[in-house]
């Protein structure tokens, strides 16, 4: 271990720049630089090029429509999501492809062809027609890793039906929260899952949320480990017995490119999860171009993005984007230290895994676990490695690239967002070099930016606001039900014609970016988001609680540790009890990946003079750096009776 990282501190000092390795380039499918000076010249011919790999019941008539900060992409285009997953690659002889070698945690494996996916997705298709979803209806999904996830994502694409997936990770309120704010129809569950051996109560989840769910008629569950649940008969129905009752064969509705293809909620700076809002024609177009351009996909890759699909890298880049490319991918349920913490690399072995993509908080802790699980295994197989999620640090880079890609495969550090649906900063693997720790330059017809506070570019070296500044075809249309939080979100910074990422970033002299981090109250939590307002208001929902502050601090393995300051009403003595029971009841608010790491129960919070809650004095403090001005607070003493407690360990850590 020891030896491992002066070496690594050996590759950092010198500041190694990686080029395209030549043997890589020799194969790839981009070689050159020319791509970027093409979409640079005409990005809505590129984007144009691109759908055409796509299979369109009518071609569009115009490539784009912007009317900032709203934007059509292949307007009057009609597809469907699922036909070009499916049909088209069946159609064409490519139905005993290998689609998902499926592993479950306690070991089965199962191999899914594309011509079983389809003929699976057309009867739950038509399962989901009988219970009465149509074009429109919004269908709720909560499962974990299975097959039947993307079938029943697949399966809603078909019939046009909008899919709201919900992480199975989430407690059954923010599953209430995500079906009332859609009004889905339908939910789709399993009774339960498995996460570190451990059973997880899907159903008995689903059933707490659905007590306050008027809108859902249908309960779909699939039978996975077999425990006991409640069935509501008439509401609820076993997921094989109405597949069983369909036939395998479910016609595509046409789609309009501009029709919503799904939701998927994600953290702002209000308590309120935003319904991001996503299309069919232009979120194709550009997740099947970034995922084909960006990893290199060839025919007999074994492609394996280690995300879960309840995220938006599992929407892109293991459903949508994979499956439009013909790809077969590996798609594991469970935790990667479980039974040991070589699981990913056996994985990784037995299906000759080619390409791996997963977040920089799992290459961190890797990293701890050391060296020697990797090389239990033969990894020669891999070709390629991406990262998402947050920024990556350079060592865990360094180790990324010589213990899993054995120093031959390029890593793609993919910059993006649930709402810019797509990839959209990153290199490519055959033409850019890399550097540990920078996303580097824009995909090709992308065109960020640096800004500061009024708006200017800044120049290189500097550091300021991310934008966007035209418009991508994959971008969200709009939050579900709230057009206005689209515009005040995204575009009121600068103007309707600029997209406010709400990432820091720099670029260094050659004009690669490097990302910072959030600029606004969203945290990164091993490579989940999180609001720190959801956070206070969970914790706030607790009778024992009277305010709540929640900030982060960086932390080795996820990235963003959550630090809770917390003030009890008067009557409750802040122990080790009572921090449990605020960290449990956080977990069952929003889910436990949402619990504080640290409590500090503090007598006060330091406060402005109009009464908001200064939380950047408390980021000061979480993180053990010097007090900076505190005169213009109207309680100036309490941050440093708060600081005092920091040092002095007065906190409860988890
Ligand atoms: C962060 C995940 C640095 C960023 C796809 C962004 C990153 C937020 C990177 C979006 C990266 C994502 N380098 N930071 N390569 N990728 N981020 O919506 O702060 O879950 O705004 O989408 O993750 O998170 P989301």
């Amino acid at each position: 271990m020891a030896e491992a990282h002066q070496h690594i501190a050996a590759l950092l000092s010198e500041e190694r720049v990686f080029e395209p390795p030549p043997d890589f380039v020799a194969g790839a499918l981009v070689k050159d630089r020319s791509i970027y000076e093409r979409a640079e010249a005409d990005y809505q011919a590129f984007w144009a090029k691109q759908a055409e790999r796509l299979a369109w019941f009518r071609r569009w008539e115009s490539v784009m429509d912007w009317q900032p900060p709203w934007v059509k992409w292949f307007v009057g285009g009609t597809l469907n999501a699922s036909f070009n997953c499916l049909d088209r690659h069946v159609e064409a002889g490519g139905g005993d492809k290998v689609a998902y070698h499926w592993e479950g945690e306690p070991g089965e494996q199962r191999t899914i062809t594309y011509k079983e996916l389809l003929d699976e997705v057309s009867r739950f298709a038509n399962a989901l027609k009988a219970l009465g979803v149509g074009r429109g209806d919004r269908v709720a999904i909560y499962l974990g890793m299975v097959p039947e996830l993307p079938v029943a994502m697949l399966a809603c694409a078909r019939i046009g039906a909008p899919h709201s997936v919900v992480f199975g990770g989430f407690s059954s309120d923010s599953l209430r929260d995500r079906i009332n704010d859609a009004e889905a129809k339908v939910l789709v569950t399993q009774d339960g899952g498995y996460r570190r051996g451990a059973l997880v109560p899907l159903k008995a989840n689903a059933d707490e949320a659905l007590a306050e769910c008027p809108s859902i008629q249908h309960v779909v569950t699939v039978r996975r480990a077999g425990n006991e649940h409640a069935f509501t008969a008439g509401r609820d129905h076993w997921y094989h017995e109405l597949i069983e009752e369909q036939i395998p064969d479910c016609p595509p509705e046409e789609m309009d490119a501009e029709d919503p293809l799904y939701i998927l909620y994600t953290s702002g700076t209000t308590g309120k999860p935003k319904g991001i809002v996503h299309t069919t024609g232009g979120y194709m177009t550009a997740v099947t171009a970034t995922h084909r351009l960006i990893f290199d996909i060839h025919d007999d890759d074994v492609y394996w993005c280690a995300a879960d699909i309840g995220w938006v890298t599992g929407h892109s880049y293991i459903v949508y984007g994979p499956l439009a490319n013909h790809t077969t991918s590996v798609m594991y349920e469970g935790a990667p230290d479980w039974p040991d913490k070589d699981r990913l690399w056996s994985i990784a072995e037995r299906n000759r895994a080619t390409i791996l993509y997963t977040a920089p908080t799992a290459i961190r802790a890797f990293m701890r676990w050391g060296p020697e699980h990797p090389e239990k295994h033969d990894l020669s197989s891999l070709r390629l490695l991406g990262t998402v999620g947050e920024p990556i640090n350079p060592e865990a880079w360094v180790w990324y690239w010589k213990y899993i890609g054995g120093g031959r495969c390029p890593i793609v550090d993919t910059w993006w967002q649930t709402e810019t649906g797509c990839i959209l900063i990153t290199p490519l693997p055959g033409v850019i070099p890399l550097k540990p720790g920078s996303a580097t330059l824009p995909f090709p017809g992308i065109q960020a930016d640096v800004v500061d506070e009024e708006g200017n570019s800044v120049p290189l070296g500097g550091g300021g606001y991310l934008v966007l500044k035209r418009p991508w075809p994959a971008i969200a249309r709009t939050i579900w039900g709230d057009p206005d939080r689209y515009v005040q979100t995204y575009f009121s910074k600068y103007g309707p014609d600029i997209y406010v990422a709400g990432d820091g970033a720099k670029r260094d002299e050659d004009g690669y970016f490097w990302l910072l981090g959030r600029i606004d109250d969203v945290m990164n939590v091993a490579g989940h988001r999180l609001s720190t307002y959801e956070i206070e208001s969970a914790l706030v929902d607790n009778p024992k609680v009277a305010e709540a502050a929640v900030v982060s601090r960086p932390d080795d393995v996820v990235g963003e540790a959550i630090v809770a300051f917390v003030t009890l009403k008067s009557g409750y003595e802040g122990d080790e009890s009572v921090a449990a029971e605020l960290r449990e009841h956080v977990a069952k608010k929003i889910g436990k990946i949402a619990r504080p790491h640290a409590l500090i129960f503090t007598n006060d919070l330091p406060k402005t003079r109009s009464g908001k809650i200064m939380r950047r004095l408390l980021r000061d403090v979480a993180r053990g750096r010097p007090l900076g001005d505190v005169t213009t607070l109207a309680n100036a003493e309490v941050v440093e009776q708060i600081h005092d407690m920091v040092q002095t360990g007065a906190r409860t850590e988890e």
